[in-house]
């Protein structure tokens, strides 16, 4: 048995957070502890619905769902149904859950789980980063016990999704993200530089409904609605796929080039709230504080996930 990264997925189900759940589920590298719910591209109470629901869809009910904050740490709410659709996947309709969530708040398990395994933990972060910044803020030892957090968000060179500057997971609770980015917790950032790279096509669909099954169809219906959003907002034929490529590079850092740069997240309240910065040149003469994805080999990436949707769906016939 090969020594299984032990992750916690913090997530705002979502489209691409629903694949990213089952990526996580497909690949033996790691073994999923649980996931953490946040608010995001829906509410907290909805996202943990479909958390719940996407994993009984892949047979794996016995994955713990935690449900933490509803609100951004100072901002208003902002959700995203004209993205991921009114209950959060899209077309997709799934069963009503057969499980609950557990009743301990997202932010008391994180720092139970992360203090009672020193080291042991990796999160990754693929939605508002509120969860993660209010555990740190409830026990700020975590800090130091955390392995690594692996974060989908933010945009450096690239134009922003949700304001011509910012991407959505850092605009919409930015007081979250400088909380954790400046937290001293290793940290590797994906940004809509790399994510926006990885577009999975109509023909990535067509091959994975060359196999029928619940999981495939379930990617359909999602994907449609992403697809759709893709092309009428941004003029992207096929969708991007963020999450998930977060969720690999646990596992397959290979995937990606990084750099290390002192990155920082715009809390003043202006055009650039929640606009990602690294200091390319070092002007501040700051200490890199973050790992950051600026190349990727999307094809690389797209095999993989192709490949592991159709050992998924397979393995559930
Ligand atoms: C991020 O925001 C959400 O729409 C996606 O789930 C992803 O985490 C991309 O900006
Ligand atoms: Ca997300």
């Amino acid at each position: 048995m090969m020594n299984q990264k032990r992750i916690i997925l913090d997530t705002d189900p979502g489209i691409d957070d629903s694949l990213a759940i089952l990526l996580a589920l497909a690949s033996p590298e790691i073994s999923l502890d649980a996931l953490s719910v946040v608010h995001g591209n829906s509410s907290t109470a909805q996202g943990a619905i479909n958390a719940l629901s996407v994993l009984e869809l892949a047979q794996a009910s016995h994955i713990p769902v935690y449900r933490g904050c509803q609100l951004p740490l100072v901002q208003p709410s902002l959700l995203a149904p004209e993205t991921h659709g009114e209950q959060g996947i899209g077309y997709a309709k799934l069963p009503a859950p057969q499980t609950q969530p557990q009743a301990q708040k997202a932010s008391d398990f994180l720092i139970e789980k992360i203090m009672s395994a020193p080291g042991e933990i990796t999160l990754a972060a693929v939605g508002p980063l509120t969860n993660i910044a209010l555990a740190i803020r409830q026990e700020p030892r975590i800090v130091e016990n955390i392995k690594e957090v692996f974060i989908m968000g933010g945009a450096l060179r690239h134009e922003g999704n949700t304001t011509p500057l910012a991407e959505f997971n850092t605009y919409v609770d930015p007081h979250a993200a400088h909380i954790v980015f400046h937290s001293g917790i290793p940290i590797t950032l994906t940004p809509l530089d790399v994510t926006y790279q990885c577009v999975f096509l109509q023909e990535d669909l067509n091959r994975l409904l060359k196999i029928q099954s619940p999981i495939t169809k379930f990617i359909a219906d999602a994907t449609r609605f992403y697809m759709e959003f893709h092309d009428v907002y941004q003029k992207i034929d096929g969708c991007v796929i963020n999450d998930p490529l977060t969720l690999a590079l646990t596992f397959m850092p290979e995937i990606c080039e990084y750099q290390n740069l002192y990155v920082d997240v715009d809390i003043s309240t202006g055009v650039g709230l929640g606009k990602t910065f690294a200091d390319f040149y070092n002007y501040n003469k700051k200490a890199p504080n973050i790992k950051v994805a600026l190349g990727v080999r999307p094809r690389v990436f797209m095999e993989l996930f192709l490949e592991r949707m159709e050992k998924l769906a397979k393995s559930l016939l």
